[in-house]
């Protein structure tokens, strides 16, 4: 009879939408990112890409908030969140002023983090790193308008300019890694950094339908990560979840012909998961 594996839990966490994920340490305190799962039906463009069964409710807890740049799919229920929870907002420090002025939010809980740092927190650390969005033609008056919240949207504007990525460093050894638009070097980051998983938008818009996975893998076996799980691919899993299926087979096809470890897999929205390590009988 073989032995059970034995398994200790690194992380548990989920993917919400887009780029949405949550996760909670071990030591009780959870970290949300870009906090966008329900918004009004008035605002129609982002209605498509939501999740409308899953509401604010349905967080038990979140004590920090993390956002990766300011488009109303990345902050379009922060308010939400910070009503609820009172977390700290982490943010590029270029967004920090707009955020208060927007939100109703404590100006002590908003906390401004810049490129290239590393920054303490219970139960984690985060290191920040230059992002830039996927190439999009909005002028500042389009994206201004291009809004999921009433009001001003110069956060809107400030979307396309600030982005930030982060490897997420946990006290067992842990190193995720989020990574939004462009690679801008990520990839050759890692081979000193070596992240153990990578949470990663695709390689473009959804719109963008040439070589997916081929993009996808390339930047994945460039990275050297053993797990990439995709994020920011809710439009593909809503309107076209076979083609989202073949793209994740084809990586996993790419990295298997390349003799690479890593494998891509498509988390189920809001279901919870763990980051095990595992020793099993072979
Ligand atoms: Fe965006």
């Amino acid at each position: 009879m073989k032995d059970t594996p034995f398994v200790t839990h690194g992380l548990k966490f989920r993917w919400i939408n887009a780029q949405c994920f949550e996760f909670q340490f071990s030591n009780g305190k959870t970290l949300l990112t870009d906090p966008y799962f329900d918004v009004p039906e008035r605002f129609k463009e982002g209605v498509g890409m939501s999740l409308m069964n899953f509401h604010v409710e349905d967080i038990e807890q979140v004590d920090y908030v993390f956002v990766n740049h300011t488009h109303g799919d990345h902050i379009a229920n922060l308010q939400q969140v910070c009503d609820r929870f009172s977390p700290t907002v982490i943010c590029h420090s270029a967004v920090a002023m707009e955020i208060a002025k927007t939100h109703v939010v404590p100006l002590t809980s908003i906390y401004p983090v810049d490129f290239n740092g590393r920054y303490y927190f219970d139960g984690f650390s985060l290191d920040t790193y230059h992002g830039t969005h996927h190439k999009n033609p909005s002028s500042y008056e389009e994206a201004k308008a291009f809004t999921m919240q009433d009001g001003d949207n110069e956060l809107g504007v400030m979307g396309s300019i600030f982005n930030v990525n982060f490897i997420l460093n946990l006290p067992e050894g842990l190193r995720i890694a989020f990574v939004g638009g462009n690679d801008d070097g990520m990839t050759e980051r890692f081979q000193e950094i070596r992240p153990n998983i990578l949470i990663r938008n695709k390689m473009g818009s959804s719109r963008d339908f040439d070589r997916v996975a081929e993009r996808f893998a390339d930047i994945f076996a460039k990275s050297s990560t053993q797990m990439l799980i995709p994020m920011h691919c809710e439009t593909w899993v809503n309107e076209r979840p076979e083609f989202l299926d073949g793209v994740i087979r084809d990586m996993n096809q790419i990295m298997e012909e390349k003799g690479l470890l890593g494998r891509a897999k498509l988390l189920e929205r809001t279901k919870w998961h763990y980051l095990d390590l595992v020793i099993s009988e072979a």
